[in-house]
Order: structure tokens, then C-alpha cells, then sequence
């Protein structure tokens, strides 16, 4: 159990707020648990490819504030939506879809989170806690597997450790709490997603950013520290409800291509090559790929084309951080937002547009839409001394290209999830 600290901006807030929405909650001890968002510098659908992804955890995070309960009933109030939430822990994981159906969609993911850990067969506590942090909403940088890992650390804290992570004596590794967070997503948000965007909020280090086999789950960390470099986030403002069914598109898609292309090896390669396990796009060599790419259909010569390249283009930019070279991982993210655009085909205008304007100021090194696709943000790895030219272009040409406003907030790499009382 950490000893208790200063908590993240976020989880004071909400340490703040705890009496006034909960007033009849006592003085009993009060606690924090936080996990960070995550920008990804590149690898983007590579994660359910079986692929390799390079995030970093950043200094944003979801925040949890309150108290344990005895009597199995989990009581919480959104700093964000203003609005409270109850489910209880009986019956779970059974009537997950029950109470589901009563929740408003933020406490849907906690209720995912309690539920798995109860199918995982861990004692978890009731609590009251506000629920705040400073994640932007859907913005791209993954808030809601920020709140869910949050969750994990909140439970482990308010069932006084009878879960414990990522300590010597842990019940559960940093990745398992990835794989379980990753799970309570699917379920409910009804997206098949990789591990991404848990595994970054989980592995979260100041200063790195985090090389991880999404096959294996083997990762390592990479120094990603430069003070004459930022990392800008801007928001589209554009979200799209399509999103979901076309990344389960997507992710259709790539295991058809998967199967053609593992029939072509074991048709024409020989014996040797052929005992090559094939189970995902990433077992393809870009070799293999050159040879059989044309007796695809057009579509998914397309999507394995773009996914093929892009687990190249991650390994590259981890050598280039292995030697301290930041500023050249900038053309592959150029490289990166023109294969999503143009062949996985997940961006949209008002990206494009951004990714655009990034391209016409100097001192930006590199840009691409970040995330599953069809808005959200880009991320843009730009010298410090050009943020501010940025921004300006940014204010001046996104609102007359697409008639909407642009967010703009400069991050920097994190620390993992913690917990403590207060
Ligand atoms: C979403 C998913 C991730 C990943 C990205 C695309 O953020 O949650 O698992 O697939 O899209 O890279």
C-alpha cells in the first residue's frame, strides 16, 4: 500500500468536493485513486493486430476521492456530469446487465471494472466516491480506460488492499489490470478494442514512453524527456457515434486479410516457411506482403497494407528513442496519419484539415490523428518554440475550414496509476 502523499491536482478537487455531495458520510477517513490518460506516438490499430504500440501515459488524469463502505453498495457523484450514481455489489457478476441499463454511460465502465474484478474472484468493498479528473471527455486520449484503471486502484484502496497491485505480494500484475480494464471496456462500450490504451494507463512512467508487444504483453521503456520538444493534443471537437461499428469493421477486416494471406504463405513459400504460425497481420513480413498483396480484394490489401507498415513504422521510432533522436520519429507520424487516412481510411476532414495546418507551420516535426479515427484529436510533436505558431494557425484556419472550434493542450509524460489515503 503507498503511504500517502500529495495527490494529482484532480483527486484534491475531488477530495474537496467528497463532503459536500456526501454529507452524511462522517468523518471517516477519506482516500484517493488516479490513473493517467495516453497519448499514443505511434502505432495506431496495430494493438489487436497482435502488434506493437509506443504510448505515453500523460499528465491527465481520472480521478476517484471517498471513503469505504461495509454495507456492499457503491455510491458516486461525476464532478464532470454533475450527477450521482448507485449500484451494489450483490449479485454481481450475474446482474452486470441489469444494472447496466440503469446507469448513466460514465458509471458504466466502473460497474464493468467491479464486475470483472468480482468474476475474478476478489472481495471488493462498497464505497462512496466523487469521480472528477482532468482526462478531456472522449477527447482522444483515452478517458475512459483512465477511469477504469482509476477504478481498479480506487477498489484496491477502499477494500483496504484484499486486491493488491502492482506491489511484491500483488494478486495482479499492472497487465492484468490492463487485461481486465480492456475487458470491462468491450463489454461496455460494445467496442472490441485492443489493450492499448489500458496498458499505457497502467505502465505510465515520467519521462518515457512505453514499447509494448501487444502479442506477448512484454514491454520496455523508452526515455521520451526533451525540453525544447512538446506534445500538443488538439480536439477535432468532432465525435461520431459510427466510430464503434467501424473499428469492429476494421478489426473484421484484418483477420480476413489474415486468413488470404496465411493460404498464399501455405500455398507458395516453402515447407519451412510455411510452419511460420500465421494469426494475425503481424506475422506477415512486409516481404510476404509485397508478394501476395495483389491477390487481395482492393479493401483489405488496403487495411493489411497500412497495418503492416505501421507495426515498421513503431519499431523504428523505438530505435530512434533507444538513441535519443525524438525529432526524427516526426516524419514517421507524417507517414503514419497518411496511412489512416488514405488506406485504413478511419480519419475524417476535420482532421485531415488539422494534420494540414500542423504541416504549414516550421517547427512542427510531425502530426496524425490519434485513436480509433472519425474525430477525436491528433497529437503533434512540435519544438517548443513553434507551439505557439501553431496555435495561432490552429485558431485562425480550423474554424474557417470546417466552421468548428479546435482544443488545444500541451501534455507531457507521466507517472502510472496510485492510490493512497488522504
Ligand atoms: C482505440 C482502442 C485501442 C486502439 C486504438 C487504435 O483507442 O481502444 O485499443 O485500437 O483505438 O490504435
Amino acid at each position: 500500500m503507498q503511504e500517502a502523499r500529495t495527490f494529482p491536482a484532480p483527486v484534491q478537487a475531488a477530495l474537496t468536493m467528497f463532503p459536500l455531495v456526501f454529507p452524511d458520510a462522517g468523518s471517516e477517513r477519506l482516500g484517493g485513486a488516479w490513473a493517467a490518460g495516453r497519448i499514443n506516438l505511434i502505432g495506431e490499430h496495430t494493438d489487436y493486430n497482435d502488434g506493437f504500440v509506443l504510448p505515453v501515459a500523460v499528465d491527465r488524469v481520472a480521478a476517484f476521492a471517498g471513503r469505504g463502505r461495509t454495507d456492499g453498495q457503491v455510491r458516486l457523484w461525476s464532478m464532470a456530469f454533475k450527477e450521482y450514481a448507485h449500484f451494489v455489489l450483490v449479485g454481481l457478476p450475474e446482474n452486470f446487465e441489469q444494472q447496466r441499463v440503469m446507469l448513466p454511460r460514465w458509471a458504466r465502465y466502473i460497474l464493468g471494472v467491479i464486475s470483472e474484478l468480482v468474476r475474478a474472484g476478489l472481495l471488493v468493498h462498497g464505497f462512496d466516491a466523487v469521480v472528477g479528473g482532468d482526462v478531456p471527455l472522449g477527447g482522444g486520449m483515452s478517458s475512459s480506460a483512465a477511469l477504469e484503471v482509476a477504478t481498479c486502484y480506487a477498489c484496491a484502496l477502499f477494500s483496504h488492499d484484499q486486491l493488491s497491485i502492482g506491489t511484491s505480494d500483488a494478486t495482479f500484475t499492472p497487465m492484468q489490470v490492463a487485461a481486465l480494464c480492456q475487458k470491462a471496456e468491450q463489454i461496455a462500450s460494445g467496442v472490441q478494442c485492443g489493450i492499448l490504451d489500458q496498458a499505457a494507463s497502467c505502465l505510465g512512467q515520467p519521462a518515457k514512453a512505453v514499447l509494448l508487444d501487444c502479442r506477448t504483453l512484454a514491454y520496455r521503456y523508452l526515455p521520451f524527456a526533451d525540453p525544447n520538444l512538446a506534445l500538443v493534443v488538439i480536439d477535432t471537437g468532432v465525435r461520431r457515434e459510427l466510430a464503434s461499428s467501424a473499428y469492429n469493421e476494421r478489426r473484421q477486416q484484418c483477420e480476413e486479410a489474415t486468413a488470404l494471406l496465411r493460404a498464399q504463405v501455405q500455398q507458395h513459400e516453402p515447407e519451412t516457411v510455411q510452419r511460420q504460425v500465421i494469426n494475425a497481420l503481424r506475422d506477415i513480413t512486409p516481404e510476404q506482403f509485397t508478394r501476395y498483396a495483389e491477390t487481395l480484394p482492393v479493401l483489405l490489401r488496403k487495411r493489411a497494407g497500412y497495418v503492416i507498415a505501421e507495426n515498421a513504422r513503431v519499431l523504428q521510432a523505438a530505435q530512434l528513442l533507444d538513441v535519443g533522436d525524438i525529432e526524427a520519429v516526426g516524419p514517421i507520424l507524417w507517414a503514419g496519419h497518411a496511412g489512416l487516412r488514405d488506406e485504413y481510411e478511419v480519419s475524417c476532414m476535420e482532421l485531415d484539415v488539422l494534420v494540414e495546418i500542423a504541416r504549414g507551420v516550421p517547427g512542427v516535426l510531425g502530426a496524425r490523428m490519434m485513436g480509433g479515427g472519425f474525430g477525436g484529436c491528433t497529437i503533434n510533436l512540435v519544438r517548443s518554440t513553434a507551439v505557439e505558431a501553431l496555435q495561432a494557425a490552429v485558431e485562425e484556419q480550423y474554424p474557417q475550414r470546417t466552421g468548428r472550434l479546435a482544443g488545444i493542450d500541451i501534455c507531457r509524460a507521466a507517472g502510472g496509476p496510485g492510490y493512497a489515503w488522504a
